[in-house]
């Protein structure tokens, strides 16, 4: 980075700063934003962490959500009171787009006495036609704490819902959808890499398909990944998930090398989510100061998406 870039950005950071403090604003990051994002929030964390501070941030008048769409209706969902901001409106999510509510509703009616399970990954239509939400931190928790014999079904993610009924031993009815950055890793690049590197451990978030899935040394959310490579005593990982989760693996273990697993179908080293990297510093300064834009949430759904997450927090 050139000189005046970086002064350009001290200059940015300044300025969100004193936005932050003037307008009571707490900044939440997720592991996948870019890496100037994630160090200047006051708290990143994985999906199911992002919900929990969103939940205890009474003196905040302002929640900036540096992440996707979705986790800022979670945030607005669990703090009506508070205007939750997101830096860019159109930061999506190709795994919630994957499950239309009017679509899932027929999905739902057509499994009657069938327990409605959802991955955060959703929009609202889809929460509030859900009864109990996950993510993948506590997927496995709130499954296993269900009756046995209770009928689920699960959307949208068919490989977070595959990978829990193998674990789980259960045979939840799964919706057929997938997030397009965690399909696209290549196994076959995975095992050169681990050619290159025997003694690497394989980290693969569950969104990922079963046969990158059985190589893995550790599946697990985001955060688990980060968790389990601070505790590892190995020196070298290669890492299946969204790159971004690299800036804190990299700050949180300094002498270990983290290698991006690539996706089959291009020349790149690693996978980016295209919506979490339409978030900017300048976006986040703007959205700041303009208090724009801003998440609303239909109040005739409100209600209903916000007990699924209730349910989960309190099982979790
Ligand atoms: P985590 O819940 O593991 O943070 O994952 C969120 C996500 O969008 C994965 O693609
Ligand atoms: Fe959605 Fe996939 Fe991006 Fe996660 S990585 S936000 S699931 S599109």
């Amino acid at each position: 980075m050139g000189v005046d870039n970086l002064a350009g950005d001290r200059a940015l950071i300044a300025e969100i700063e004193s936005l932050r403090k003037e307008k009571r604003a707490v900044i939440l990051a997720h592991y996948y934003q870019q890496g100037a994002i994630q160090d200047i929030a006051d708290h990143i964390g994985d999906s199911l962490a992002l919900a929990r501070y969103a939940a205890t941030l009474d003196d905040a008048r302002i929640i900036v959500l540096c992440g996707v769409h979705f986790m800022g209706e979670t945030a607005k969902l669990l703090c009506p009171d508070k205007k939750v901001l997101v830096p860019d409106a159109s930061a999506g999510c190709s795994l919630a787009d994957s499950c239309p509510p009017a679509e899932f509703e027929k999905f739902v009616e057509a499994h009657p006495g069938h327990t409605v399970v959802s991955y955060v990954n959703t929009s609202v239509g889809v929460k509030a036609l859900t009864d109990i939400l996950v993510t993948s931190g506590n997927a496995r928790r709130i499954i296993d704490s269900l009756p046995a014999d209770e009928k689920i079904i699960f959307g949208p993610d068919r490989n977070l819902g595959n990978y829990i009924n193998s674990i789980t031993g259960r045979r939840m009815v799964l919706w057929d959808g997938a997030c397009h950055v965690h399909e696209k890793f290549s196994l076959e690049k995975i095992l050169a890499l681990k050619a290159e590197h025997p003694e690497a451990r394989v980290l693969v978030h569950p969104e990922c398909t079963r046969p990158v899935r059985e190589i893995a040394d550790k599946v697990g959310s985001t955060a688990a990944l980060l968790d389990y490579a601070t505790a590892s005593d190995a020196a070298e990982f290669i890492v299946a998930t969204e790159s971004g989760i690299l800036h804190q693996m990299r700050k949180s273990c300094p002498g270990k090398t983290f290698i991006p697993a690539p996706p089959a179908d291009s020349t790149c080293a690693c996978n980016d989510c295209s919506y979490m990297k339409l978030n900017t510093l300048v976006k986040l300064r703007d959205c700041l100061r303009d208090e724009t834009p801003e998440i609303t949430v239909d109040p005739a759904l409100a209600e209903r998406a916000r007990r699924p997450i209730e349910r989960m927090l309190a099982l979790s």
